[in-house]
């Protein structure tokens, strides 16, 4: 059976910690693992649009002496003439030694996985959830922060469909000392399920506000992410709540010097341009790491050790 990740619970705590650890040997010694892929083969399925996920894969392959192949939209793919994901997948698996895959339905990957027996990678599925940029965010914040517990961090914006938080909160909850605190508009809270799985069942305690300047004070790290146009049923509910939070430099006065602003993104207008000048915008840090701990994960899912 091939290994696959499909959510972030699939890996321990070991495990992830090991998958930083070779990332960050990586970024210091790339020289040393630019053929461990040689002659591997990447498909990136992508049934929804990306940018950085789909691009920091097949760098991550191509820095690794692999290939890829792939699509980048259902329109180009046999999906447009009514082909089943499961066939789609069981297709791919002739071609290439694993598969990263997004789609806009929650649960398609692991039904991708059913039928295939290559390794799967789920790419955000839906409003559900999204693996690889949790690992990216755990990279990030131990770069930044030289540690992956007992910090108080936030999580803004879109939380109801923010798949990206809920994988991140699923992670951060099996590690020590974690502050939760969300920040959304009522409509868009953290979903219940999430509460229950990463939070209550463990006895860890959060704090829900709407109110971003007056949490601001206490954070080590904001998590900002963007009002999902995609993922609402009415454009009126979109259009009212889309500017509900716009982080700019007045609004982190109060904030702590060493605070980390993260942002899995795009961002629409969620951060103001001249955010990014400031030290604590980790964001285009955070992007930069989504390639090197993509790296190490296809390293490990086809078993391969440098
Ligand atoms: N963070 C993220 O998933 O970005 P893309 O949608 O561009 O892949």
């Amino acid at each position: 059976m091939a290994r696959n990740l499909i959510d972030i619970v699939d890996f321990s705590v070991e495990e992830i910690n090991e998958l930083i650890a070779v990332a960050e040997d990586i970024i210091e010694n790339p020289v040393k693992y630019q053929d461990a892929c040689a002659h591997k083969q990447l498909a990136t399925l992508f049934f929804e649009p990306s940018t950085r996920t789909r691009l920091s894969f097949e760098s991550a392959m191509l820095s690794l002496g692999g290939s890829v192949l792939g699509f980048s939209s259902a329109s180009s793919s046999s999906t447009a003439k009514g082909e089943t994901v499961g066939d789609t997948v069981r297709t791919v698996g002739c071609y290439a030694d694993i598969i990263a895959m997004r789609h806009p339905k929650e649960g398609a990957p692991i039904a991708a996985a059913q039928v295939c027996d290559i390794p799967i990678i789920n790419a955000g599925d839906g409003g559900h959830c999204h693996p690889t940029q949790t690992l990216t965010d755990l990279l990030t914040i131990h770069r930044e922060k030289g540690r992956l517990d007992n910090f108080t961090v936030g999580f803004c914006g879109d939380l109801k469909f923010g798949r990206t938080v809920h994988s991140l909160v699923n992670a951060l909850s099996r590690y020590e000392g974690i502050n939760f605190v969300f920040i959304s508009p009522v409509e868009l809270k953290l979903p219940r399920y999430v509460k229950e799985e990463a939070l209550k069942k463990k006895g860890i305690s959060y704090v829900q506000t709407t109110d971003l300047e007056s949490v601001m004070p206490d954070l080590d790290i904001l998590y900002m992410t963007r009002v999902q146009r995609e993922r609402f049923f009415n454009e009126e509910d979109y259009l009212r709540l889309k500017d509900s939070y716009i982080l700019n430099p007045e609004k982190l006065v109060n904030a702590k010097p060493d605070l980390s602003i993260l942002h899995p993104l795009p961002r629409v207008n969620e951060i103001t341009v001249d955010v990014d000048k400031d030290p604590r915008a980790a964001y285009w840090r955070q992007v930069a790491c989504g390639k090197y701990i993509r790296m190490a994960l296809i390293l490990k899912l086809l078993g391969i050790e440098v």
